[in-house]
């Protein structure tokens, strides 16, 4: 079966870049990617490709080469299921905030209703594609929805995991070190996978296009994201010894990288990881894990996010103690919110985390991050419902000029490592700022010897 047409559900982080990607690579493929949310289609459809509302080097460009023309952005999601050959589903799966699986499991309340939805409207046979990340087994029950309620056409589910990091999504998406898709093992699965797998030859080469069992294929998602994240646990946690011991994180680091079972690669020692993702996809782990009994197994992965809070609170921790252990009244300056360089996602940022534990400590917080918009910082304050919304205004200050938001502070937390943080007059900045002079750089980004020498006291992690 050759696929003509393409409906994603959900213009997000993923279905946006990864459609974008698709629709320049296969011109030959309609591709119509919907959202309820009108604002970010709108903005999805902004004729200044400045105003998308995704941030990824190079995606500009590939959205303003394949818009109008193969690639379109739309909020009739019935009429795009109805005109497709093939359906993605790329709605957000985030932490349960209710009932059962309250704060650990995954809600799939978007997914089954985008399930429903596509039961209701398709009048012809669909491939229908789970991008979300999502619990194993998840495809039988959109099974069970599409089978049960559909109008009787056929439906193949197909797993097909999305594996980019945001800040090299477009990278990712053009040069992935692999494509998975699961899929049944029946006949018609496989046609349905081969489908999927065209799609991808168009510039994948077939050796990185792995395909397996539909269990598989959600579960190495899940897996992926945890072993990543424990390297960061990992790294972090050694990075406390370090600072006990006389160790330097970064040489540790590169002593063991260098064994290629290790290898060089997310052994960056951070303030903590963030991102939609690690988090929520490790609690859904757990939670699976837990729901089978298996208790030791969720304690394992538990065991990562334990040690991210406690990197995250110790950084906060070590700010106010080196401060005379008052923050009170004191300006903290952060350069960085976003949860990591290159993109203006901040969910999970340990930015937020730091922040609020400042916060709590009457401190005044000036930021500056060169992508993140200031509502979406107070945004980020106000959802954690620590204090009131007025609070959180009067203890933030959002800078759109760094050498500003440093000015007359007492100290500067790096919290994202920008490549510009590098680039800025450190001497002016230090002239600036209330004596001593303090950073505390969260990313290990700046050079220690060039601020000691300037006059800061300069702090990173792990050494
Ligand atoms: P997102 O929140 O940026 O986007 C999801 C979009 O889906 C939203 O715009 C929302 O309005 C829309 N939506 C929800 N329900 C809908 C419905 N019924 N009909 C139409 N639109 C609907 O989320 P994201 O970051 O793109 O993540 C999507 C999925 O991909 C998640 O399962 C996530 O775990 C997974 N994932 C994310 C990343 C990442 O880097 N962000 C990477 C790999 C996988
Ligand atoms: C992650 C996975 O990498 C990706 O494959 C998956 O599809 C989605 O989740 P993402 O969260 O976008 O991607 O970014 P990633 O580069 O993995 O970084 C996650 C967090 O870990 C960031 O806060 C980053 O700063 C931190 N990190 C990463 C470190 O602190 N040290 C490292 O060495 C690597």
């Amino acid at each position: 079966m050759e696929v003509k047409t393409i409906c994603c559900i959900g213009a997000g982080y993923v279905g946006g870049p990864t459609m974008a990607v698709i629709a320049e690579k296969c011109p030959h493929i309609k591709v119509t990617v919907v959202d309820l949310n009108e604002k970010r289609i709108a903005a999805w459809n902004d004729e200044n490709l400045d105003n998308i509302p995704v941030y990824e080097p190079g995606l500009a460009a590939v959205v303003g080469a394949a818009r109008g023309r193969n690639l379109f952005f739309s909020t009739e999601v019935d009429k795009a299921i109805d005109e497709a050959d093939m359906i993605f589903i790329s709605v957000n799966t985030p932490t349960k905030t209710y009932g059962v699986g309250k704060g650990m499991a995954a809600d799939l309340k978007y997914i089954e209703l985008c399930a429903r939805q596509i039961a209701r409207v398709a009048k012809t046979d669909k491939i229908v594609v789970e991008k979300s990340t999502l619990p194993v087994r998840t495809a039988s029950a959109i099974k069970d929805i599409l089978d049960h309620t559909g109008n009787g056409v056929n439906f193949q589910i197909l797993s097909n995991p999305e594996f980019l990091a945001e800040g090299t999504a477009v990278a990712d998406l053009h040069n992935p070190d692999r494509v998975l898709i699961g899929g049944d093992t029946t006949p018609e699965g496989q046609k349905a996978i081969q489908a999927l797998a065209d799609i991808y030859a168009n510039w994948v080469s077939k050796d990185r296009i792995l395909t397996t069992n539909v269990w598989s294929s959600e579960l190495s998602k899940l897996t992926a994201n945890a072993f990543l994240a424990q390297r960061v646990s990992s790294i972090n946690a050694m990075s406390e010894l370090c600072e006990k011991t006389g160790a330097d994180v970064n040489e540790v680091a590169k002593a063991i990288g260098m064994d290629s079972r290790i290898g060089p690669k997310f052994l960056k020692s951070s303030v903590g990881f963030g991102g939609s993702c690690f988090q929520k996809d490790i609690l859904n782990l757990v939670y699976i894990a837990k729901s089978y009994g298996l208790n030791e197994v969720a304690d394992y992965w538990e065991q990562v996010i334990i040690m991210n809070d406690h990197q995250k609170r110790r950084f906060a921790k070590n700010i106010i103690s080196t401060l005379y252990n008052t923050v009170s009244g004191k300006k903290i300056t952060f350069l960085g919110w976003a949860f990591k360089k290159d993109t203006n996602d901040t969910r999970e940022s340990a930015a937020i985390y730091v922040a609020d534990d400042l916060l709590s400590e009457q401190a005044h917080i000036a930021v500056y991050d060169p992508k993140v918009e200031e509502e979406q910082v107070y945004a980020d304050l106000n959802y954690l419902e620590t204090r009131s919304e007025q609070e959180n205004k009067s203890g933030v200050a959002v800078h759109t000029n760094p050498y500003e938001a440093c000015k007359d502070s007492h100290a500067i937390a790096v919290l994202t490592e920008w490549d510009e943080f590098k680039t800025y007059d450190w001497q002016k900045i230090y002239d600036s700022m209330l004596k001593p002079a303090f950073v505390f750089d969260g990313r290990n980004l700046l050079d220690k010897n060039q601020l000691e020498k300037i006059g800061f006291v300069y702090q990173s992690i792990g050494s």
